[in-house]
């Protein structure tokens, strides 16, 4: 069985009394200890599912409008709100981009650490506290006692997000949801980061679901990778399949911005154009104003939906190296 099942969703937002969708009938799985990539430029709707996974939407604009998320078996719409609190931070955290934004500056490192503990594990101050100084130890960070002292502007960038997951994986979670873990951080922290998540996941046995606009992120970790384009699943495969040989033009694009430190920075192909917003209806195929490839029939019939995961699938008439 799955960890985390998505199937057939579909998102919306609630603006100023109408409803967008933001994400399309989107599916993907990730088993227990596993680890999928999701990427895409801004404003795919990345963020938004991450968000509907973890139940974060109550009080924001976000609506599911159809199909299912189950964890562990559960439906995660059918559980009560106190299940939900139980589960979040417990089998299933998150981490952001930004961790000056999910730390609080005036409290201290350790106290920010302990109070995450106290919520799902009944301990006491002191066990907290060595407990704490062991999860600054798990993501290596040097001197883990004398940092739990330490308030957040004290630590560099690439600290305050080892401390972030730290307290996420304070409750071993079975999922670690990272939505652009290392995108405020520069390129060697960024590998820093990323090398962490892997060693942390093969010791802990956790799944993880990385987020990255940068195939070049996810190409480090991932075992699977499901390419988003304004709200839907666009191409999914296992990484090696996907690296191999990209079916859509939208995911050649994406590999051929991934900076290559030896290359000039005037090498680096930019897909045109941009993702359109929500308020534009593009009619056909969603990426056909940026496609190089684009005939007739993408400006007029929308690419069909196909499941993500399991085997190579793209939403395009014309994908590149298939059969069709
Ligand atoms: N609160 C909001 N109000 C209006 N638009 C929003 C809001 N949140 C997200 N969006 C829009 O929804 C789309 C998907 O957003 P998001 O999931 O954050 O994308 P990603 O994480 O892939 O960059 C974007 O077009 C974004 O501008
Ligand atoms: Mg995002």
């Amino acid at each position: 069985m799955a960890l985390l099942e998505v199937e057939n969703l579909s998102l919306a937002l609630a603006l100023s009394g109408m409803l967008k969708p933001v994400v399309d009938n989107i599916s993907f799985s990730v088993d227990a200890g596993d680890t999928l990539g999701i990427v895409g430029e801004s404003g795919c709707g990345k963020s938004l599912t991450a968000l509907a996974i973890m139940g974060l939407i109550a009080d924001s604009p976000i609506r599911i409008t159809g199909g299912a998320i189950r964890f562990e078996g559960r439906d995660l719409a059918s559980i009560s709100e106190a299940e939900r609190r139980a589960l979040m931070g417990d089998r299933m955290a998150m981490i952001f981009q930004e961790p000056m934004t999910s730390l609080n500056p005036v409290y201290r490192i350790g106290d920010q650490i302990t109070e995450s503990l106290g919520q799902h594990r009944k301990l006491s101050k002191k066990a907290a506290r060595a407990r704490a100084a062991d999860l600054l130890r798990q993501v290596r960070i040097p001197d883990p006692e004398g940092r739990l002292d330490a308030y957040p502007h004290q630590l560099s960038g690439g600290m305050r997000q080892r401390v972030m997951i730290a307290m996420a994986l304070a409750c071993d979670p079975a999922l670690l949801i990272a939505d652009e873990p290392t995108t405020a951080l520069d390129v060697t922290v960024q590998a820093q980061i990323l090398d962490l998540l892997a060693d942390l996941q093969e010791e802990t046995g956790m799944a993880v679901m990385l987020i990255s606009h940068d195939l070049g992120v996810i190409a480090e970790n991932c075992k699977d990778v499901a390419v988003m384009y304004r709200g839907r699943i666009v191409e999914a495969a296992s990484a090696a399949d996907l690296f191999a040989a990209p079916r859509h033009p939208y995911t050649v694009g994406l590999l051929n911005s991934i900076p290559d430190p030896d290359a000039d920075k005037d090498d680096l192909e930019a897909i045109p154009g941009r993702v359109p917003t929500i308020d534009e209806v593009i009619p056909g195929c969603a990426f056909h104003p940026r496609c190089a490839f684009a005939q007739d029939i993408c400006r007029d019939v929308r690419p069909g939906d196909a499941i993500a995961s399991k085997e190579h699938t793209a939403l395009c008439h014309f994908p590149t190296g298939g059969a069709e």
